[in-house]
């Protein structure tokens, strides 16, 4: 059960969310769905001072506010090793806001936000300042009618979780109230390989309940990938044709312009694959993979996304079916960038990959044989992620060889970003007084079909972990389920060498492409 809270249903004494940020703006009100709007709550922060709190955690708060998603009393608590006030704290969400918000900035609901902002000074081993977080829990219960109802974003490194899990246990923080709730939610990498995760998952459970704990993979939250679902089983047309009988192969990319930048620290190590293919590039697969679930919720996903998962097979030659690549100095945009081993922070003999490539089969029925590549590098020629299902050939075809020479493969693209939408690719008579086919597409792009934009993922899954809605959060088994994949291919890659090189803005290592062509096949340009 989720605790959503309906406009024109009570919220309790703290009111009506919607109601008391006034009318929105921001909703058309023409609009009847009812919107979900979360009920009384707060969000601590641990990590504030952090990129992700500054660029997505603060900024996605404000736009929740900003849209009357949130309570009037909604509270925002920062603990951060710094010297801070209430105020400072305020300021720095302030500026986060102003720099990173998607929606206007409205005095009004930013000050009503502002108000319930707090900040802890100390560190994870101060157990006085878990004091501290108890007592401004406490009053802001009193004081905003937050209902006890408290989740922990713990946007620390991973090495930091079993100190801060088990500092808010010792605290009394982790044990919800009678009546009412608390959560947890961490952020990836959730461990390094099989062992780590869990590990890390045994500390984590040690002192939340596994409904407690919401695992963030901000891939979930992005309005195209929750649209994999809708397009696969709200429409009657795909499902017949998915499936080994017509589909020859299905390419999975998530590729990036950029490079690196800052992150040395966090990317030195742990690679390409370990930090998208282990959860956002194996979840896609689940997601366009996976049979129908029972219902639209937590459990039946789990259940469905578990079995996909646990039916994926490695090549049995991983050197002739991976690659992974390290970018070399090239051009991107006009200007000169440097390679991996040239940025700041970085070991000139590192063997991190920035690319990866693999080619994955998905054992059952209705996929045997049919391959999955999966493939994401940084500072590649453009950013693009997409979802290709390439279709077999017509088993026949009446016409001439000539007429059909620049006829592809028929394909359904989901486009994931930045471009979203989907296309379907197919042939059709070339106007003229011949027969010749050539390959078309059929384009819908969400901004021409939809007057509303979608909202940041982080907006959506911050929302739904106020809601109690876990159906965009991975759980550990597919955690755990997805470095099982990975773990043989980083071992070999282990073993064997180093990167291929690839030019910066170019599509990677030549390996990647004789890797497919191998197969008879050559990776989309998109
Ligand atoms: C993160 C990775 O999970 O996703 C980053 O750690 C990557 O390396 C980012 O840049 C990409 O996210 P998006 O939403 O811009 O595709």
């Amino acid at each position: 059960m989720s605790d959503e809270v309906l406009t024109g249903t009570g919220t309790g004494a703290a009111g009506n969310a919607a109601e008391e940020y006034g009318s929105n703006p921001l909703r058309d009100p023409r609009d009847r769905r009812l919107p979900r709007v979360a009920g009384p709550s707060g969000l601590v922060i641990f990590g504030v001072t952090g990129d992700l709190s500054r660029k997505k955690l603060m900024p996605a708060v404000y736009d929740l506010a900003n849209r009357g998603l949130l309570p009037p009393g909604f509270s925002l608590v920062g603990f951060a090793r710094r010297d801070w006030e209430d105020q400072d704290f305020a300021q720095v969400v302030h500026d986060a806001v102003r720099e990173h918000a998607r929606t206007e900035f409205r005095e009004e609901v930013w000050t009503q936000l502002a108000e319930g902002m707090r900040f802890v000074p100390g560190d994870f081993d101060d157990d006085d300042a878990f004091k501290q977080l108890r007592d401004a829990v406490e009053e802001l219960d009193a004081s905003r009618g937050t209902g006890g109802n408290f989740a922990f974003y713990l946007s620390v490194p991973p090495r930091f979780f079993p100190k801060v899990a088990q500092q808010l246990k010792k605290h009394g923080l982790a044990d919800a109230p009678e009546g009412s709730w608390r959560r947890a939610v961490i952020e990836k990498p959730f461990g390094h390989d099989l062992a780590s995760a869990r590990e890390l998952n045994a500390i984590v459970h040690e002192v939340f309940d596994p409904e407690q704990v919401f695992r963030i993979d901000h891939y979930l939250g992005k309005e195209t990938v929750q649209n994999i679902l809708a397009l696969r089983f709200a429409n009657q047309m795909y499902e017949p044709i998915w499936n080994r009988s017509y589909v020859d192969h299905v390419q999975i990319t998530m590729a990036e312009d950029i490079g690196i930048g800052g992150r040395a620290g966090y990317y030195d190590g742990i690679g390409s694959a370990r930090d998208v293919i282990q959860n956002h590039l194996l979840q896609l697969l689940a997601l366009t993979a996976m049979e129908e679930p029972i219902a639209f919720d937590a459990e039946s996903l789990l259940t469905e996304k578990l079995k996909v998962l646990k039916s994926v097979r490695l090549p049995e030659d991983l050197g002739a079916h991976t690659v992974r690549g390290q970018y070399a100095p090239g051009w991107q945009g006009g200007a000169k960038v440097p390679g991996y081993l040239q940025e700041e922070g970085i070991a000139p003999t590192s063997r991190t990959d920035t690319y990866a490539a693999v080619k994955l089969e998905v054992d059952n029925r209705r996929w045997a044989g049919v391959p999955f590549y999966l493939r994401t590098g940084k500072r590649l020629g453009r950013r693009v992620t997409e979802i290709a299902v390439v279709f077999q050939r017509a088993p026949h075809s009446p016409f001439d060889s000539t007429a059909t020479e620049e006829l592809g493969a028929n394909a359904i693209v989901f486009r994931v970003q930045p471009d979203e939408g989907m296309t379907v690719r197919f042939g059709s008579k070339v106007p003229g007084t011949s027969m010749e086919i050539r390959d078309v597409s059929m384009d819908f792009a969400y901004g021409e079909s939809f007057t509303e934009s979608s909202p940041e993922a982080y907006e959506r899954l911050i929302l739904d972990v106020l809601l109690g809605d876990a159906n965009l959060f991975p759980r550990h088994q597919e955690v755990e389920e997805s470095w099982k994949i990975l773990d043989p291919i980083e071992e070999y890659w282990d073993r064997n060498g180093r990167p291929a090189q690839y030019a910066s803005g170019s599509w990677g290592p030549e390996e990647a492409d004789e890797m497919l062509a191998r197969d008879g096949r050559s990776w989309r340009r998109p």
